[in-house]
């Protein structure tokens, strides 16, 4: 499926804040433990931003994409489009992108925010290889950055998403190539909003699933039926891989990484043990972030990078599901 120019992956850059919130602290403020959650999740710890002070969505992406254009040796002003995948955008207008672009410093480049929630880096991704297949974007920046921990209850009644969501963001450079075989392998993207309300944000008492007595606290936080979405992960994220080997024409031998949304522990060592992976060929790293929504895939991307564990030459596959419900792969040739 690569064009008549290849694209390859130049830079990759990401970025958490300060506040570090670990299971302890939680079981200060929240019926649950250290333990359970360990056990439950394999999470550790996760990252707050001091949305108190100020700090937002704009400020992790805006540190991931610069490190990011660093690692590529690009400036700013070179890149045609951005494009941040997100489901925290500060306002719903402007985008949050277009505030990057001009805090950056690029040249009117495109800029547009992508709503596709734990999906967006994998959507993305497919959405950015398409466009620079028209031949009119040479050099884009893609972001998954989210900061959930503005829209989680830190109480006893929300504990199901203040355990496991985490703020962080992660950026890539992609950039146009004589070598034609670099690029996108085959791709996937899919949805069921019959099962939208399994994790949703109501803004209103109308926007509440079914059965759910309403209550004040759960306007503008999230919602999720925990264990609909477990058992959904569970059954869908090893079908979409093998949906997308069969598209290549491969088999799980012919990748060299696996780079799948860190949800929960548990989820991404049942998708393991099905294709009898080797752990360093199916990376989790929740233990250190959480969830991070659209952050969470660079996040692993920048591990491997930093431990130089992923090389030129070698096949990707990005796998992604979460809210819509959706879900979603990505398989470059690196
Ligand atoms: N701390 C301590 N105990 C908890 C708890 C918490 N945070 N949450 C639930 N419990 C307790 C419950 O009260 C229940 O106790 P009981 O057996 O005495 O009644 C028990 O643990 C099991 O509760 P349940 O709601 O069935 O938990 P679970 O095993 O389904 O785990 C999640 C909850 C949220 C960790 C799990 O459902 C999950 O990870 N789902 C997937 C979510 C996800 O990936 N979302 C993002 C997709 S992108």
């Amino acid at each position: 499926m690569t064009g008549p120019e290849g694209v390859e992956i130049v830079g990759v850059g990401t970025a958490v804040p300060d506040g570090v919130v670990t299971n302890t602290d939680l079981e200060k403020v929240m019926d649950t433990s250290d333990e359970w959650i360990r056990q439950r999740t394999g999470i550790e710890q996760r990252y707050r931003i001091k949305a108190d002070q100020g700090e937002s969505v704009k400020h992790l992406a805006k540190d991931a994409v610069i490190r990011a254009l660093d690692a590529a040796n690009m400036d700013a002003a070179e890149l045609d489009l951005i494009v941040l995948s997100t489901m925290s955008s500060e306002m719903t207008c402007p985008p949050t992108a277009c505030r990057l672009a001009a805090e950056i410093g690029t040249k009117n480049a495109g800029a547009f925010d992508l709503s596709a929630a734990c999906c967006g880096f994998v959507f993305g991704l497919n959405t950015a290889y398409g466009l620079m297949q028209t031949g009119q974007y040479r050099n884009v920046a893609l972001i998954g950055a989210d900061t959930l921990t503005n829209i989680v209850e830190y109480s006893t009644k929300g504990r199901n998403g203040a355990i496991l969501f985490g703020d962080a963001a992660g950026a890539v450079i992609l950039r146009k190539t004589s070598d034609t075989g670099k690029g996108l392998i085959a791709q996937a993207m899919h949805s069921d909003g019959a099962r939208w309300a399994d994790l949703s944000i109501p803004q209103t008492k109308f926007d509440l699933p079914e059965g759910v007595e309403f209550d004040e606290w759960q306007l503008g936080k999230l919602y999720m039926n925990g264990q609909s979405v477990f058992k959904f992960a569970v059954g869908t994220f090893p079908r979409v891989i093998e949906q997308t080997l069969d598209r290549a024409g491969m088999t799980a031998g012919d990748v060299d990484h696996f780079i799948c949304h860190q949800s929960n522990r548990r989820i991404l060592e049942a998708a393991r043990d099905r294709f009898g992976l080797a752990e360093e060929k199916f990376h989790i790293n929740i233990d250190r972030f959480a969830n991070t929504v659209a952050a969470s895939i660079p996040l692993v991307l920048n591990d491997l990078v930093s431990a130089r564990s992923v090389k030129p030459g070698q096949r990707v596959m990005f796998v992604g599901f979460g809210g819509g419900l959706t879900w979603g792969t990505s398989l470059w040739q690196l």
